[in-house]
């Protein structure tokens, strides 16, 4: 009976307290090599990760739903603007420690999430259909011009990449010259907009657009062959190019994480952040995703540094990437006015 009252002050006065030494991770990130890492994070420091998949609306909602029963812990999706709306929410606590805040450049984060591997959204032509004058100096604001009609190829609206993209225009530029851009750009499409950034980068190759905008871990995984002989031959058909490169730099985004608000395990998961952020860590991911690594000093993948991607371009430093959910609203409104589908 004592034993029972004292538990049970105990936990009055420490009800996130749990007895259980574990993390439960909800993810959007279809990786086997992050379970590899997990496994790898378990097994040095004996706290056991349980992990809960799905696509992002799902995860979200049931969280949202859940509230401060949910299991979640630490949420790793992709995206600054998807992990800035859900911070909106009130789902994420400050889980920035000093060795993060060390680590991850300040614009790759905020005070409630991290990013933990970085890719730029960038152009990949068709070199016998674009002059070089046309792609020289090349910046995204140059896609509305009628040189480009019929000529571009993208996916739809609903891609939250493409909704950072201009959100990222708006934070530049303003609403109004956005809007301008979003019209001129969309009546630059070679075809309806369909398909995942592959899909883009196949259109180029095959004929169908002289120029895609994709995110350039799609282009290193085609160039892998993990996707079959077909897709590696046409990666090698285009040719990759980082806009905007004499003056704020290419547009980069996360993937990333934050912990739970309502998280039991917070201290465990701020331990895997700093796990993964690691130098073995860091090239783990980039040697399985081919994203580029958020830690600096650490290589790219062989597929990225070798080729024309390398490591060598202007990033976007300027645009902080929690900036996009500030801007993505507005940025959908834009591209649906336009009839981006
Ligand atoms: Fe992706």
């Amino acid at each position: 009976m004592k034993k029972i009252l004292i538990i049970s002050c105990f936990l009055f006065f420490f009800p996130n307290f749990t007895f259980a030494n574990e993390l439960n991770i909800f993810t959007s990130r279809h990786y086997d090599s992050d379970i590899q890492l997990y496994e790898k994070f378990t097994s040095i420091t004996g706290i056991k990760i349980n992990i809960i998949s799905g696509e992002d609306a799902a995860l979200e909602k049931r969280m949202i739903e859940e509230g401060k029963d949910t299991k979640a812990d630490l949420y790793i999706t992709a995206d600054a603007g998807r992990l800035g709306l859900f911070d909106k929410k009130g789902m994420f606590q400050n889980s920035i420690s000093p060795i993060i805040k060390a680590k991850v450049p300040e614009n790759f984060r905020s005070d409630n999430w991290t990013g933990i591997a970085k890719r730029a959204r960038i152009i990949f032509y068709a070199k016998d259909r674009v002059s070089s004058d046309e792609i020289k100096n090349l910046r995204y604001e140059d896609l509305s011009k009628p040189n480009w009609k019929n000529r571009i190829t993208i996916r739809q609206s609903n891609s939250i990449y493409n909704q950072s993209l201009v959100a990222s225009l708006i934070s530049n530029n303003g609403i109004a010259k956005t809007e301008e851009w979003v019209n001129g750009f969309v009546k630059n499409f070679a075809r309806d907009p369909q398909d995942n950034d592959r899909g883009q980068i196949l259109a180029v190759a095959s004929g169908e657009a002289d120029l895609a905008i994709a995110n350039t871990y799609y282009y290193a995984l085609m160039l892998s062959g993990q996707k079959g002989k077909d897709q590696q031959e046409a990666a090698k058909k285009v040719t990759p190019f980082f806009p905007n490169q004499n003056d704020r730099g290419a547009h980069m985004n996360i993937s990333g994480a934050g912990v739970l608000k309502t998280s039991k395990n917070h201290e465990n998961a701020i331990k895997l952040l700093e796990f993964l952020l690691t130098k073995e860590s860091q090239e783990h991911i980039v040697n399985n995703t081919f994203e580029y690594p958020i830690v600096e000093n650490i290589e790219p993948n062989k597929l990225i540094k070798n080729t024309s991607l390398g490591n060598n371009f202007i990033q976007d430093l300027k645009t902080p990437v929690k900036e996009y959910s500030i801007f993505q609203e507005e940025a959908l409104k834009l591209m649906l006015k336009a009839g981006w589908k």
